[in-house]
């Protein structure tokens, strides 16, 4: 019987994502003779029922375009902005799902998508879902489609910067996106050569940082990059955040452990994208000028890279055999270079961190870098 399948995508945007619904699309229709059709804006289009024909003609010529031509929101079905409030509308998502007939709906996401499509997953839709973010932080799978791309334009930035920097004997500090994880300004660092690399994983004493800088400039080179992640908090900051959650973990008192839980999130959002004031410290402590740039959407923004195309085109024809063979509750993850339908359940909730032990940051020490401890 003819399968219907709806394609949404969901979250910040990235390229590969056409890459994705090409491949889901094209694969579904060619090989499985499935009906395709795509919401607008994520989660909210699905609500409000807009909706764009998937065929053969929409599928044709969108692999190398960026973005994605369905529009995004960060739009949840259970808090939904309608009327001036927030509403919970899983049921009329329900509704429209079974008043189109699908018998699947595609979620293309990151960490917040995956916690909604499984919310949906667990209202009876079946739902599958496709991990893509350039912070590369999605639980379950090796690599998110749109990583790839985002890397190669940080790495391009800092090799930019090398020069200039060099030219007027100064610090850059570039901040790299990658929300609460550093694989971004991490790999980019890596890749670029920066002399500083600050990421979440590691919390980073401003001290150290400017003792590299200066060790740097009476060797010769009064010059540095710092690749800082936007997510990067300093060693003060996570260590009374570290008291603090002791502190409310030994309380029994349920008002106490509020407002030790209140200050730790403001201490945390204070903490974080704090790159203007680090260079203003690394200047006045190394005497060196500083420059900031922060790369901000550049890095989400033009044609997805070979890698990437790759990635989502492989992930997203798996994700039209995984239909064909009613594997749902599932995100369709790339292992080795396999492909693997990992549960829901088992992604939901966590962000992969980059580990303490990760070969990236093994060779970051060992050709010198700082990383801040
Ligand atoms: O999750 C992707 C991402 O680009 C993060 O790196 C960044 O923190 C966030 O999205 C920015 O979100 P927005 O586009 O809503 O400003």
């Amino acid at each position: 019987m003819n399968k219907y399948i709806g394609i949404l995508t969901s979250g910040g945007d990235t390229p590969g994502l056409n890459a994705a619904i090409r491949a889901i699309g094209k694969a579904a229709i060619r090989e499985y003779g499935m009906t395709v059709i795509g919401f607008r804006d994520g989660f909210r289009g699905l609500m409000e029922n807009r909706t764009m024909p998937l065929d053969r003609k929409s599928l044709s010529g969108i692999l190398t375009i960026g973005g994605t031509i369905l529009g995004t929101s960060r739009h949840k079905p259970h808090k939904m902005p309608v009327g001036g409030k927030i509403m919970d509308m899983t049921d009329v998502i329900v509704e429209n799902y079974h008043n189109r007939h699908l018998d699947c709906l595609v979620c293309l996401g990151g960490g917040g998508t995956m916690k909604n499509a499984w919310h949906l997953a667990k209202h009876g839709l079946n739902v599958i879902t496709l991990p893509k973010t350039i912070d590369n932080d999605v639980a379950g799978t090796e690599i998110t489609f749109g990583f790839d791309t985002a890397l190669g334009i940080a790495v391009d930035a800092i090799d930019r910067l090398h020069s200039t920097a060099h030219s007027h004997h100064r610090i850059i500090v570039v901040e790299i996106m990658g929300h609460r994880a550093g694989w971004l300004a991490l790999g980019a660092g890596v890749a670029g050569g920066a002399d500083v690399i600050l990421i979440p994983e590691i919390p980073y004493d401003v001290n150290i940082v400017a003792e590299s800088i200066l060790d740097r400039s009476r060797k010769g080179s009064p010059f540095s990059i710092v690749a800082v992640a936007e997510g990067a908090i300093s060693r003060e900051a996570m260590d009374r955040i570290t008291e603090l959650k002791k502190k409310a973990e030994k309380t029994d008192d349920k008002e106490e452990r509020e407002k030790l839980r209140q200050e730790m999130k403001e201490i945390d959002k204070n903490s974080t994208g704090k790159t203007l004031e680090l260079a203003k410290q690394l200047e006045e402590m190394t005497k060196l000028e500083s420059r900031v740039t922060i790369l901000g959407h550049l890095q989400r923004g033009g044609t997805p890279s070979a890698a990437d195309r790759l990635l989502a085109t492989r992930l997203g024809t798996a994700c039209a055999d995984y239909i064909k063979q009613g594997k749902f509750g599932v995100m369709v993850a790339a292992r080795d270079n396999e492909t693997v339908p990992v549960p829901l359940e088992e992604v939901v909730g966590k962000r992969k961190m980059v580990p303490s032990d990760h070969p990236w940051i093994r060779s970051a020490r060992l050709v010198g870098t700082c990383l801040g401890d």
